[in-house]
C-alpha cells in the first residue's frame, strides 16, 4: 500500500517544503533574484494552495507552498501532494501538524485500478511533522481510502458478495465477528424490506444483512448503519440516464460506515461497536417490488412503496430495527438517501439530523475542528403527515406538499431509530463533482473524521 506520509528514518534526500502567507513569500523572495523571477512567471505569491518549485542543479532545490493570509486551512495541505513531483519533502521548522499531514495524504490519493499502463509507483512522500502520531494518521487516511476506493469501483465489480467479503476482511484484521444473512433467508431472519428491495436482483448478487461485531461487549455500544445500495436503477420507478449514471456510489453509506467502524477498531476505542451494512441492489425483473406494494419490516410497521426508488430508507428501517437490538448508546447511520440534501446544501456539506441538542452541537463542533463540514437540518413534525398512507402505516414516498425530502427522509428512518440512546442520521454525497487540486473528481469521504473525533470524545 501506498503510505505517502512517512517516518524520517524512511526518507531519501529530503527536500524542504516552506509554507509562506504572501508576506512571508515577500521577504522570502527578497534577497534571492531567480526564485523572485520564476514567482512573478508563475504567478506565485503566496495565495493558498499555491505550489513553486525552486529548481537546483540537480531536481528540486526547495518548494515554496502558498498558505494565505486566511485562518489557516490545513486542507490545503491537499493541493501540495497534487502538485509536488515525486521524491520526499519535510515541512521547514515552525509548520506542519496532524491535520496539514493528514491532508497531504488524502491530496495523494488516486483511484488506478483500472488504469492498464500504471504510472510510476513514485509519487511524492511527506516526512511526517515531529511529534505526530504516524500510526493515528494512517488509521484515518487508509479508511478513506478504503470508503473511496469501494464508492469508486463499479457495480460490476463491487456488488452485495463484494461488500461482504470487505467486511469479511476488516473484521479478520480486528478481530471482529461477521455474520451476514442472505437472500431467502433474510425472509426468516426477518428483514423483509431488505429482501423486497434486493430480490430481484441476479443471484450472484442477492441481498444481504452484514453484521460486525467487535469489542468489549460490557462497553457501550456503538451501532453504525450504512446504506449498502450496490447500484440504484430505481426498481421499476426506473431513473432517467442522468440520474442513474452516477448510482455505483449508492452503496457510499455502507462504505463510510466500514470506514468509520475500521478507524474506531484501529484506534482501539473502548466501544462494544456493531457495524449494520444492508446491502442490495435495486434493480428490475420480474420479481421487483412493485409502486403500491405493502411491505413488512423487521420492526412490524407495514409500509407502502410509493415509488420503488426510495429504497434506501426501506432497507436502513430493518438495519435500525436490528440496531435497536443491542441497546445502542449511539446510532449513526450514513446513506446516500436523497437528491434532495444536494439541493439544500450542495455536494461539499454533509446534512444531519438529530434529536439530541447535545449531540447536534457536537457534530457541528467536530465538523469545524476536523474541516469535515456537516450541517444540521430539522426533524420537522410539522412534516410527519407527509408520510401517511392511505393502507399502511406509512410510506416511502412522502406527500409533495411538504417539499424538503431530505427532511421527510431523515423523519422516515426516525420511526425504526433505536428508542435506546441518541441516534443521528447522515445523508452523505459520497462524491466530488469537480476536480481540483488534492481533490479529483470521484469519490470523496466525508463526515467521518468529525464523527471519529465525536466518538472518540464520548467514549474515550
Ligand atoms: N440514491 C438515491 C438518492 C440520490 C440521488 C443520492 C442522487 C445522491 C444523488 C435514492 O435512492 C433516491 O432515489 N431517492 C429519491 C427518493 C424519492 C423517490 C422519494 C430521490 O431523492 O429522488
Ligand atoms: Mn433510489
Ligand atoms: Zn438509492
Amino acid at each position: 500500500m501506498f503510505e505517502p506520509v512517512i517516518e524520517a528514518r524512511d526518507a531519501i534526500d529530503v527536500k524542504l517544503v516552506h509554507a509562506l502567507t504572501p508576506a512571508a513569500a515577500a521577504t522570502f523572495l527578497a534577497d534571492r533574484l531567480s526564485a523572485r523571477a520564476l514567482a512573478q512567471i508563475s504567478g506565485f505569491t503566496g495565495k493558498s494552495g499555491q505550489v513553486l518549485v525552486l529548481p537546483g542543479e540537480s531536481g528540486v532545490e526547495s518548494v515554496l507552498f502558498g498558505i494565505g493570509d486566511g485562518p489557516a486551512d490545513p486542507m490545503a495541505c491537499r493541493a501540495l501532494a497534487a502538485k509536488l513531483p515525486p521524491g520526499d519533502y519535510a515541512f521547514a521548522p515552525g509548520f506542519g501538524d496532524f491535520d496539514s499531514a493528514l491532508a497531504f495524504a488524502l491530496g495523494s490519493y488516486r483511484f488506478d485500478r483500472y488504469r492498464s499502463r500504471l504510472e510510476e509507483e513514485t509519487r511524492p512522500r511527506l516526512l511526517a511533522p515531529a511529534g505526530m502520531d504516524l500510526a493515528r494518521l494512517n488509521a484515518v487516511a487508509q479508511a478513506c481510502v478504503l470508503a473511496r476506493d469501494m464508492i469508486n469501483t463499479p457495480a460490476n465489480d463491487l456488488g452485495p458478495l463484494q461488500i461482504e467479503t470487505i467486511a469479511r476482511e476488516i473484521g479478520q484484521a480486528y478481530g471482529a465477528k461477521v455474520s451476514c444473512v442472505v437472500g431467502e433467508a433474510l425472509l426468516d431472519a426477518n428483514y423483509p424490506a431488505v429482501h423486497a428491495v434486493g430480490r430481484a436482483a441476479h443471484p450472484t448478487r442477492s441481498p444481504r444483512m452484514i453484521e460486525l461485531e467487535w469489542g468489549d461487549a460490557s462497553h457501550p455500544t456503538l451501532a453504525l448503519v450504512g446504506k449498502g445500495v450496490v447500484f440504484d436503477t430505481g426498481g421499476l420507478d426506473i431513473k432517467s440516464s442522468a440520474g442513474m449514471r452516477l448510482m455505483k456510489k449508492d452503496m457510499g453509506g455502507a462504505a463510510h460506515a466500514l470506514a468509520l467502524g475500521r478507524m474506531v477498531m484501529a484506534l482501539n476505542i473502548p466501544v462494544h461497536l456493531v457495524v449494520l451494512v444492508p446491502a442490495v441492489e435495486n434493480a428490475i425483473s420480474g420479481d421487483a417490488m412493485r409502486p403500491g406494494d405493502v411491505l413488512s419490516s423487521r420492526k412490524g410497521l407495514t409500509i407502502e412503496v410509493g415509488n420503488t426508488d426510495a429504497e434506501g430508507r426501506l432497507i436502513l428501517a430493518d438495519a435500525l430495527t436490528r440496531a435497536a437490538e443491542f441497546d445502542p448508546v449511539l446510532t449513526l447511520d450514513l446513506a446516500t438517501l436523497t437528491g434532495a440534501a444536494r439541493m439544500a446544501v450542495g455536494p461539499q456539506i454533509v446534512p444531519f439530523w438529530t434529536a439530541d441538542d447535545g449531540l447536534a452541537a457536537e457534530i457541528a463542533a467536530a465538523g469545524i475542528t476536523q474541516f469535515d463540514p456537516l450541517w444540521r437540518l430539522p426533524l420537522w413534525a410539522g412534516y410527519e403527515g407527509a408520510l401517511d398512507s392511505d393502507i399502511a402505516d406509512l410510506k416511502n414516498d412522502p406527500d409533495a406538499w411538504a417539499q424538503a425530502g431530505s427532511v421527510t427522509a431523515a423523519l422516515f428512518l426516525q420511526r425504526f431509530a433505536p428508542a435506546s440512546g441518541s441516534w443521528a442520521h447522515f445523508d452523505i454525497f459520497g462524491w466530488n463533482p469537480k476536480a481540483g487540486p488534492g481533490r479529483p473528481s470521484g469519490a470523496e469521504a466525508q463526515a467521518i473524521r468529525a464523527l471519529l473525533a465525536v466518538i472518540e470524545r464520548r467514549f474515550s
